[in-house]
């Protein structure tokens, strides 16, 4: 892995399969510059674009973000609005690039109060991705931890009195209920921004993530910073509530 030595000098970092990110510190990067918070999340989005980038050429398979949650409908409306405008750019050019680039998308979240254009593309995205194996990128929108899980909890319950479930319900039977299924928990959750936080995100998948934070804010975020924190992860020892081997 090149592009790893060059930071750790170890040339034998660990790249996980599924990294997911908290998108932090658009609106701090923008003040900083004196811009409008908007111009910080149009900055963010063009990070997005080329970690997931990054991620797909190292070999990671799942790329996770949080980039709307179902608390941030408190923002002001210009700002909302703002952001799902950017997503609505986003994801047409996706629908674009993806067939060529080999990228398949997922939007994870509660997408029925979403416009009806941004869930005609969030269903194009679902209807390419179907075609391909490969690296996957996952879009957290109007998304909250407890709001999946809930959520997950219902559909159980309703599949259960229904007689489509069994009463035996295992961790994995749950987890296939999730926004999330089918994707396996993410290893490593980055935290851009500075805060060290959750924020209800992944509450359930993260169960055994390792945590990298840095103070760097989202749009500043580059491939070397991905490099860091990856070679951080190599260097942590998972034992996953067991004893370590020898
Ligand atoms: C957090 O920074 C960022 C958000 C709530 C929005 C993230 C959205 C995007 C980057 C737009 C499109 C995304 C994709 C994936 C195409 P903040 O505003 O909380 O920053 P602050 O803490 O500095 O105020």
């Amino acid at each position: 892995m090149a592009a790893l030595e060059h930071i750790t000098g170890e040339g034998n970092s660990t790249v996980p399969r599924h990294i997911a990110i908290i998108l932090d510190g658009n609106g701090r990067w923008a003040k900083k510059r004196g811009l409008p918070r908007t111009a910080g999340h149009a900055a963010g989005a063009e990070t997005f674009r080329r970690i997931a980038t990054y991620c797909k050429n190292i070999g990671v398979n799942y790329l996770t973000v949080y980039a709307f949650s179902t608390e941030n409908w408190s923002r002001p409306e210009e700002e909302v609005k703002s952001i799902m405008k950017l997503l609505d750019r986003y994801l047409r050019e996706a629908i674009a690039t993806m067939e060529r680039d080999h990228i398949r998308m997922k939007i994870l979240g509660d997408v029925s109060i979403l416009s009806p254009s941004l869930r005609a593309e969030i269903e194009e995205t679902n209807r390419i991705s179907s075609r391909y194996e490969g690296f996957q990128a996952n879009i957290c929108l109007n998304y909250g931890g407890r709001a999946e899980i809930l959520q997950a909890a219902k559909r159980y319950a309703r599949d259960l009195v229904e007689g489509k479930a069994s009463a035996d319900l295992t961790e994995d039977g749950f987890s296939s209920y999730l926004y999330s299924a089918g994707i396996p928990d993410p290893e490593l959750l980055i935290r851009p921004g500075g805060e060290k936080r959750i924020s209800n995100f992944l509450l359930w998948q993260c169960a055994y993530s390792e945590f990298y934070f840095t103070d760097v804010l989202w749009p500043d975020f580059t491939p070397e910073e991905l490099d860091r924190a990856i070679a951080e992860f190599s260097r942590r020892d998972r034992r996953f509530g067991g004893v370590k081997n020898g």
